[in-house]
Order: structure tokens, then C-alpha cells, then sequence
């Protein structure tokens, strides 16, 4: 096993931080040194306060989801706990696939017992006896700690029939993803897990009434779920006290690109766009920021004064997604990256809805004609980009589609990719 030092936390070792703090520090092996390093207080404190107790707290606390979407967590487990069918399901989906994206990846590789603790936590409070993490098939690193994470715990009674002798039984299956990123999709994660093709369905009805097997399910990112830990072991008021009204807590953001340092960096919510490039020592001559990924908007070198807040960046008219800033200086050909994208999300597609089987095909075609000079106008091909990139946003039916055009039409409108 490689040590846990070698993943890209430039800040590792920092014991103020409060999701990365174990990183690089504990032995990712060694449910001893994670208990030694405080895991466990958590979970005591959760059977202490009861399920309705841990919801009230994450409620209390604001925390909204960091896979990208950023939905009020206690929210969601309180309306899985109050659904009166039953078996309910915790699935930690750890499909982490956005281009740019490697948190969750450096949170199990480098401290997995805090997922299986966090996801214990979760499952408590809305009345799940079976876990599943869905974890993304390119990381085999982190399947090899969260196995072994997995296999120690349920050794020492804080999974299975008896968890931590308070009666409550609780065991987590790890299933794999096989390469497709819309597996990530939450309805789509659970066809995959069930058997069936990775095909999201039509939402609403929303998992916690509908999810996994039909049944009420709660569907956390990793990052959401490890957050849990410090609301429970600092209380309610403590973490709501960092970061700004709207967006509480710590987030992880995955810098790379034109940096000096990339890696994953803890800040309070809050700190600008600026601040966390200059921690990441950007290169001279910035061109351009992509945040939230493929998914998301291009950011002008004029405007790193976003905070980097749900609420800021929404102001901002771009997105937090689930925390990706990628960096481009002026060496980078800002049309081929926009065409490698739409090729990405061509590629990604899974054809159930035409708007975007057909949408992200003629995006990719389109971006093509303008890179090679092949079409005979650009102006008219930008203007069909136009008119595609708003079918795939109104009619497609999942996220995938309906986002598949934000960057490039950022590029256009923001940065004037193509003048
Ligand atoms: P969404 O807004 O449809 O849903 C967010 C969550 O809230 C889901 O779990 C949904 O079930 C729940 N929800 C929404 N309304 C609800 C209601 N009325 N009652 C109960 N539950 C409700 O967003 P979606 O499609 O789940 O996620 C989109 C985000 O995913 C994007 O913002 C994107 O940034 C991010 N993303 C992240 C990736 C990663 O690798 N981390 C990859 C691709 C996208
Ligand atoms: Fe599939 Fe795209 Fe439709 Fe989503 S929007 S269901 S990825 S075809």
C-alpha cells in the first residue's frame, strides 16, 4: 500500500482541518489509529441523540449536499426516515466521474473509516439496516481501503448485527461502476446497482420515496456524508458558525490545471475564488477558470473576486458544482478544450432521451466545423449552438443533458471563445 501522504492534499497534515485533518496523518489501514485520532465519537454521540436527534443536528447545522446539487441533507433524511414503506437504503454514492473532480477519492483513500462511520451515522437516522456504496470503477485504491475499511469494522462489531452493542444492525455492500459517468446519476445508480442499464428515470418520484429497489432512499455524496462527523462531535451551532449563512461548513475544492500546486484544498465557504487560487499559485497569464467541471461555467481573470458560496457563485451566474476549479492559462486552445468537452458529454450520453442523444451529437459537430474552419459560417453555426444548447437544457431529462451546453455557451457569452 502506497502511504496516504502521496494524495494531492497540499495542506496535509493540518489538524484545524475539519474533513481532511485525518488525511495523510492516520493510518488508512488501522481502525486503531483512526479511533486515536477521534473516529468513533461521532457515532457515539448519534445513538445517544437518536435518529430524530442526528437529523435535527444535521438540519441545524445547514448542511445542503456537495455532490453538486447542494439539497438541504436533513431535509432529505427526514423524508426518508417519515416514509411508512419499508426496507429504507442508504446508498453513499461515490461514482465521483465530473472531469476534475478527485475529493471523494483522496477522502477513502486517505481516510476511509470515516466514510463507513459517516455512512453508519446516515443509515441510523433514516432507518437504513443496509448501506450501499456505489464506488467509481477507476479507483482501485480507494475499493482496496474501503474494503479493508469495511472488513475491519464489521470484525470489530461497529458494523453487522450488534453495532457498537446498542442493538442496531447495519452493513454496507460495495458495488462497482463500470466507466459510465452517468452512473453517477442517482436513478441511474440505482438501475445500475439493481441490475438494469444506467438509465436515470424521471424524478419526481424522488428517491426518498422511490430509490433503490422502490424503496425509500437516501443518496448521499461522500463528502456530504463525512461532514456529519464534525456537525455531531463540534454540535449544530459550532459548524453553522463557519462559513456564510446560506452555505455552511468546509467544502473540498479539486484545483488542477494551470496551478503550481494542484490538489484538493479545505476552506471555509466563503473564501473567493482569488484566495484559493493563490494558495494553488496560479501561472502568470490566466485566461480563463472552468467552475463545476464540464458541467459548469468558464470565469474571466476579472472576476476572482466570486465567493466561493452556492449563493455567490449562483449571483455570479455560474455554479459551485460539487467544487471543481480548473485553471486555464493562455497556452491552452480554448476552442479544442470546449470541442473536447462536448465529445465528453457526446460520448457520456446514454441515449434514452432525444433532446440530448441528438443535442450533444450535433453540439460536438457544430464546435468541430468552427475548430477545423470547415463550415462555411460560424456566426450561423454559434447560433445553432444557441438554439441546440436550449433544447438539451428545457427538455432533456436528467442533468446530464440538461447541463451538457453550460461551458460552451460560458465560452461564448463570457469569454468570447470564438471572436
Ligand atoms: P437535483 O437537483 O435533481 O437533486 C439533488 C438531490 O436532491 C437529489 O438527491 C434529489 O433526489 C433530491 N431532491 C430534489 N428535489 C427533491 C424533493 N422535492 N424532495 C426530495 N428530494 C429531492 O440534482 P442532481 O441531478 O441529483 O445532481 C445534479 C448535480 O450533480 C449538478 O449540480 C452537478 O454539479 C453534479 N454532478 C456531480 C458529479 C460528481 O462527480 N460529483 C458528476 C456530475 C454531476
Ligand atoms: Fe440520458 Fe442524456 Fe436523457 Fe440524461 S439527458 S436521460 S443522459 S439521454
Amino acid at each position: 500500500e502506497e502511504p496516504a501522504a502521496a494524495l494531492a492534499v497540499p495542506q496535509a497534515g493540518d489538524p484545524a482541518l475539519m474533513l481532511l485533518g485525518r488525511v495523510g496523518v492516520v493510518d488508512p489501514a488501522s481502525l486503531d489509529d483512526y479511533r486515536a485520532h477521534g473516529g468513533y465519537t461521532a457515532l457515539r454521540r448519534a445513538f445517544a441523540i437518536g435518529p430524530a436527534g442526528v437529523i435535527r443536528e444535521v438540519t441545524d447545522a445547514g448542511l445542503v449536499g456537495r455532490g453538486g446539487a447542494a439539497f438541504p441533507t436533513g431535509r432529505k433524511w427526514q423524508a426518508t426516515a417519515s416514509q411508512p414503506d419499508h426496507p429504507h437504503y442508504l446508498v453513499c454514492n461515490a461514482d465521483e466521474s465530473e472531469p476534475g473532480t478527485f475529493k471523494d477519492r483522496v477522502v477513502m483513500e486517505g481516510d476511509p473509516y470515516a466514510l463507513v462511520e459517516a455512512m453508519t451515522i446516515a443509515a441510523y437516522a433514516v432507518g437504513a439496516h443496509k448501506g450501499y456504496l456505489y464506488l467509481r470503477g477507476e479507483y482501485p485504491r480507494a475499493l482496496r481501503r474501503m474494503e479493508h475499511a469495511i472488513g475491519q469494522a464489521r470484525a470489530r462489531g461497529l458494523l453487522g448485527d450488534d453495532v457498537l452493542g446498542q442493538g442496531y444492525a447495519f452493513d454496507i455492500e460495495i458495488r462497482r461502476g463500470a466507466g459510465a459517468y452517468i452512473c453517477g446519476e442517482e436513478t441511474a445508480l440505482f438501475n445500475s446497482i439493481e441490475g438494469y442499464r444506467g438509465e436515470p428515470r424521471s424524478k419526481p418520484p424522488f428517491p426518498v420515496e422511490k430509490g433503490l429497489f422502490g424503496k425509500p432512499t437516501a443518496e448521499n455524496n461522500v463528502e456530504t456524508l463525512v461532514n456529519v462527523l464534525p456537525i455531531l462531535t463540534l454540535g449544530a451551532p459550532a459548524y453553522a458558525a463557519i462559513g456564510t449563512g446560506a452555505s455552511t461548513g468546509p467544502k473540498l475544492f479539486c484545483v488542477s490545471g494551470s496551478v503550481e500546486r494542484p490538489g484538493i484544498y479545505e476552506l471555509p465557504f466563503g473564501a473567493t475564488l482569488g484566495e484559493l487560487l493563490d494558495l494553488a499559485g496560479v501561472r502568470e497569464r490566466l485566461r480563463a477558470v472552468l467552475l463545476g467541471g464540464a458541467a459548469g461555467g468558464f470565469v474571466r481573470p476579472d472576476e476572482l473576486d466570486i465567493p466561493l458560496t452556492f449563493e455567490g457563485t449562483r449571483a455570479a451566474g455560474t455554479t459551485l458544482g460539487s467544487g471543481v476549479v480548473l485553471a486555464f492559462d493562455d497556452t491552452v486552445p480554448l476552442p479544442r478544450l470546449l470541442l473536447r468537452i462536448a465529445e465528453f458529454f457526446r460520448d457520456e450520453s446514454c441515449g434514452q432521451c432525444v433532446p440530448c442523444r441528438v443535442g450533444t451529437v450535433r453540439q460536438e459537430e457544430a464546435l468541430h466545423r468552427i475548430v477545423e474552419r470547415t463550415g462555411a459560417d460560424a456566426a450561423a453555426d454559434i447560433t445553432l449552438l444557441r438554439e441546440v444548447g436550449r433544447a438539451m437544457k428545457d427538455a432533456s431529462i436528467c442533468g446530464l443533458g440538461q447541463t451538457a451546453w453550460n461551458a460552451v455557451e460560458s465560452a461564448i457569452d463570457r469569454l468570447g471563445a470564438y471572436e
